[in-house]
């Protein structure tokens, strides 16, 4: 297969998952202000659809395990999960703290200056067109001038075909568990300019494949320093931790 020859954009070494997962309740405004804090640059977050169409920061599909509510976030409106508690699960200073609106996180990363990879999740898969498509309008109407480009990833193909037809001005990243054979197929077939991958499926064989045939390399979630080091050492550009302060240079 061919180089691929478009340079991926400048990501730092450390990423906060979740915002800092390990330090504030994951993907809440808090959770940025927590990783800003402890001098992050970017974070990663995960953004899907509620029932009545409006993208919310969240990972999972359904609302119990980080909110005092229950069901899924597909079924269920903007309204509703606004008023749910997104932090008290996490420790009682975080009370009252609300699932992020996609365009206020956007306006928080601009208050705090954080770049960001921002993870499209969809559900059911039906919906993938949909979110990539809502997050494409999002970025072009909210996206801050003053931070770079963020990075878009996803597991889900459709969702990353859909963002890149709406905006392709923003760089994609295929996330797989494990690098399979055809991942450089998938990779190109969607454009994407780097590959994100589970730390403990790498090796540094592939680790090597991936840089040499052109493509971005990061991995999640390293919450070890040694562990990001050996990454480091392989060649990976950056990693996505819950713990980033137990990875920044001291
Ligand atoms: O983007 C990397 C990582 O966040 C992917 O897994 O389940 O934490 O969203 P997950
Ligand atoms: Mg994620």
């Amino acid at each position: 297969m061919t180089k691929r020859d478009n340079s991926p954009p400048a990501v730092p070494r450390v990423i906060g998952h979740r915002g800092a997962a390990g330090h504030a309740p994951e993907n809440t405004l808090a959770s940025f202000a927590a990783a800003a804090a402890l001098g992050v640059r970017w974070v990663e977050f995960d953004v899907r659809l509620t029932g009545d169409g409006a993208l919310v920061v969240f990972h999972d599909e359904t609302l119990e395990r980080t909110t005092d509510g229950n069901g899924r976030v597909a079924e269920t409106t903007l309204a509703a999960i606004r008023r749910l508690d997104a932090g008290f699960w996490f420790g009682k200073a975080f009370a009252g703290e609300r699932v992020p609106a996609f365009e206020d996180a956007l306006a928080t990363l601009e208050r705090l200056d954080l770049g960001a990879v921002i993870e499209l999740k969809a559900d059911p898969p039906e919906r993938e067109p949909e979110t990539g498509r809502a997050v494409a309008r999002a970025l072009r109407n909210s996206w801050p001038a003053t931070l770079p480009a963020p990075l878009i990833s996803s597991f889900r193909a459709a969702a990353l075909r859909a963002v890149g037809d709406g905006a392709p001005e923003f760089p994609r990243a295929l996330l797989v568990i494990k690098l399979e054979s055809d991942w450089q197929r998938q990779a190109e077939a969607l454009g994407c300019v780097a590959m994100h991958c589970r730390e403990n499926e790498l090796t540094p064989e592939l680790a090597r494949q991936v840089l040499d045939r052109g493509y971005g390399l990061r991995c999640f979630t390293v919450n070890a320093r040694k562990r990001a080091e050996t990454l480091f050492k392989w060649g990976v550009e950056g990693v996505i931790s819950d713990y980033p302060d137990r990875l920044l240079a001291k």
